[in-house]
C-alpha cells in the first residue's frame, strides 16, 4: 500500500477514534457520504468557520454576512440552471450493481494511459543512466507517441461529448476502449444517462410540481435574490460583497472519499458584486487574496496550486480552482469564478423583478457583474487534518520506537486550547487546584480538566487532539501558586504563574495571530 493511502486510512481512523467524525447513522451500518461531527469535530469546524467569517465580513467593510434558508422558491433552481444543467453522466455495472460517473471511467482511463507513460520513461532513465535525455525520449519514443495520440483521440471525442451532452458517444468511448469496472474488471455496462444532482421533497399542503421543493445546492443563489434586499438595507456601494456559511446537498454518483465529497455538505460563500468590466481586475484580486488566506495557516506553498477551468460551467466567464495535496492527490478545494451577470439576469427574467443597482457615481442603472469564492467546509477541514497529523518520533527521545501521533494545528484552530492535569489524581488538595484552575480558564478558553491515567497517557491523548498546552499542577503549586505549561510542539516546559499562563495562553491561541497575516 502507498504511503499517501497509509495516511488516509490513519487519518479517517484518528478522526473517528478521538471524537472528530462519525459516520452518520452507524449504529445502522451507516448512510453512505453522509458523516457527523463530533465533540472535537465540531469545535474545529467552527474555529475554521471563524476563520473565514472574520477574515471576509469582519476585516472588509464592504463584505456583510447573510443566513439565508435553505429552501427557496423552485423557480429559483430554474432561473440558476440547476433545474437542466446540473447534471453528472451516470452508468451502471450490470454485475457489480455499482454505480459510477461515465466522465469519471474515462478520465480515469486516461490517466493509467499517463501512468504508463511515466512508468515507460522511469524505465528508460534507468536502462541508460547518465546518457538519457528524458526530453528527447518523450518527444520521440515511437511507444510514447502511439499512447499520445491514444490519450489526444480519447479526449476529442470525450470533450465534444460532454459539451454536446451527447450519452450515447460516452457509451460508445466506454465501449471502444473496453473500459472497465475498476473494482470488479466487468465490462457489462448500463447506457449513459443523466442525472440530476438536487434532492427534492415536498412542499406539505400543495401536491404534484407546484409543490416540488430542493434542497439547496450550493448557498450562492440564497444571496444572489437577497441581493438588493442587501444593498438597500446596509447602503453598501459597488464593489461591495456578501457572505455566507450554509448547508448545500448533492445527491452525488461517487462519493468514496470520506469527507471530501459528501450528500449533505457545508459551503463558504462569498459574491461579490462589480461594475460590469471590471471582473477580471476582481477575480484576479480574489484569486490571490484567497490563496494568501490559505498559506496563513502555515500549509506549505507546494501543497497548494491555482488549476485553471478548460471547461467553463454555463454562468462563468473565468474560473480556477484552488487545489490542495490530500492524500490522495491534488484536488479541488476551493473555486474562484467569475459568474457575470447571469444569476442577477435570469432572477430578473424569471421574477419580473429589477435586479438592477443605481451606480451614483456612474448616473446610471446596471445588473452588477459577480465574483465569486466558493469553499468547502468539509474539505478545508479534511485538508486541515491532513496537513496537521503527524506520527513522529517524540522530541528529545532518542529511541526511534518512541513515537506519538499529534495534531499539529494552529492553536487557534484547536479544538481545545488548554488541558489542566492534576500530577497526582489522589492527592486532594492537587486536584482541588487543578479543578479551580480549569474553571477560571474556561471563563477565557475551551479547557479541560482530566485526571483519568497516567500524566503520560494524559499528553499523549492531548496531543492526539491537537491541544496547543498542557498544564500540571503539583505540590509546588501549593507553595507559590505556580504551575508548570507544556507546549505540544516542542514539548519546553515552563513553570509561571497563573496570571502569566492566561497571558501566555491568549496571546498564543488568539485568532488575530492568523487573521494578521491574511
Ligand atoms: N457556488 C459555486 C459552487 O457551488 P462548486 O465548485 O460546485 O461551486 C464549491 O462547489 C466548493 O464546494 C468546492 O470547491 C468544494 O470545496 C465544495 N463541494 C462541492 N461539492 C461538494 C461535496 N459533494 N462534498 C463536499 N464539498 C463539496
Amino acid at each position: 500500500m502507498s504511503q499517501q493511502s497509509d495516511h488516509f486510512k490513519k487519518l479517517v481512523a484518528h478522526c473517528k477514534e478521538y471524537g472528530f467524525i462519525y459516520q452518520s447513522s452507524e449504529v445502522y451500518d451507516g448512510l453512505a457520504a453522509v458523516y457527523d461531527y463530533g465533540p472535537y469535530g465540531s469545535e474545529l469546524k467552527n474555529n475554521l468557520k471563524q476563520y473565514w467569517w472574520k477574515s471576509m465580513v469582519q476585516m472588509h467593510d464592504n463584505i456583510v454576512g447573510i443566513d439565508a434558508a435553505i429552501f427557496m422558491h423552485p423557480k429559483t433552481w430554474k432561473a440558476s440552471g440547476h433545474v437542466d444543467a446540473f447534471n453528472d453522466p451516470l452508468i451502471d455495472n450490470k454485475d457489480t450493481k455499482r454505480r459510477y460517473r461515465a466522465d469519471q471511467l474515462i478520465e480515469g482511463f486516461v490517466e493509467k494511459i499517463e501512468a504508463k507513460i511515466e512508468k515507460d520513461v522511469a524505465k528508460a532513465k534507468k536502462r541508460f543512466k547518465e546518457n538519457f535525455d528524458e526530453a528527447k525520449y518523450r518527444a520521440e519514443s515511437p511507444k510514447l507517441q502511439g499512447y499520445k495520440e491514444n490519450i489526444k483521440t480519447i479526449m476529442d471525442r470525450f470533450t465534444s461529448a460532454m459539451k454536446a451532452e451527447d450519452m450515447v458517444e460516452l457509451k460508445a468511448i466506454i465501449d471502444d476502449y473496453e473500459i472497465a469496472d475498476p473494482e470488479s474488471g466487468s465490462r457489462n455496462w448500463t447506457d449513459v444517462r443523466m442525472f440530476n444532482l438536487m434532492f427534492s421533497t415536498q412542499l406539505g399542503n400543495i401536491a404534484g410540481e407546484e409543490g416540488k421543493l430542493y434542497l439547496r445546492p450550493e448557498t450562492a443563489q440564497g444571496i444572489f435574490v437577497n441581493f438588493l434586499n442587501v444593498q438597500k438595507t446596509t447602503r453598501q456601494k459597488v464593489p461591495f460583497g456578501i457572505a455566507q456559511i450554509g448547508k448545500a446537498f448533492r445527491n452525488e454518483i461517487v462519493a468514496r472519499q470520506f469527507i471530501f465529497r459528501m450528500r449533505e455538505f457545508e459551503q463558504m460563500e462569498m459574491q461579490f458584486f462589480v461594475q460590469p468590466g471590471e471582473e477580471m481586475k476582481w477575480y484576479e484580486y480574489w484569486k490571490e487574496a484567497r490563496m494568501k488566506w490559505h498559506l496563513a495557516l502555515g500549509h506549505p506553498a507546494e501543497k497548494l496550486r491555482y488549476h485553471d477551468h478548460d471547461n467553463l460551467a454555463h454562468y462563468a466567464n473565468a474560473a480556477l480552482d484552488i487545489e490542495f495535496e490530500f492524500p490522495f492527490g491534488f484536488r479541488e478545494l476551493e473555486g474562484i469564478h467569475s459568474r457575470t451577470d447571469f444569476d442577477l439576469t435570469e432572477h430578473q427574467k424569471l421574477s419580473g423583478k429589477k435586479m438592477q443597482y443605481f451606480d451614483p457615481q456612474r448616473n446610471e442603472n446596471y445588473v452588477p457583474y459577480v465574483v465569486e469564492t466558493s469553499i468547502g467546509c468539509d474539505r478545508m477541514f479534511l485538508a486541515t487534518m491532513s496537513h496537521a497529523l503527524r506520527t513522529e518520533q517524540v522530541p528529545g527521545q532518542d529511541d526511534p520506537k518512541n513515537t506519538r501521533d499529534v495534531l499539529k494545528l494552529h492553536p487557534a484552530l484547536a479544538p481545545i486550547k488548554v488541558a489542566v492535569l492534576p500530577l497526582k489524581r489522589n492527592e486532594e488538595r492537587i486536584v482541588k487546584a487543578a479543578k479551580a484552575i480549569y474553571k477560571r480558564l474556561s471563563l477565557s478558553f475551551n479547557c479541560q480538566y482530566d485526571d483519568t491515567g497516567s500524566i503520560g497517557k494524559l499528553y499523549r491523548r492531548q496531543d492526539a487532539i491537537g491541544t496547543p498546552y498542557c498544564v500540571t499542577v503539583d505540590f509546588e503549586h501549593l507553595d507559590d501558586g505556580t504551575v508548570t505549561i507544556r507546549e505540544r510542539d516542542s514539548l519546553e516546559q515552563q513553570r509561571v504563574s497563573i496570571d502569566e499562563l492566561e497571558k501566555i495562553v491568549a496571546e498564543r491561541v488568539d485568532m488575530k495571530q492568523l487573521l494578521a497575516k491574511v
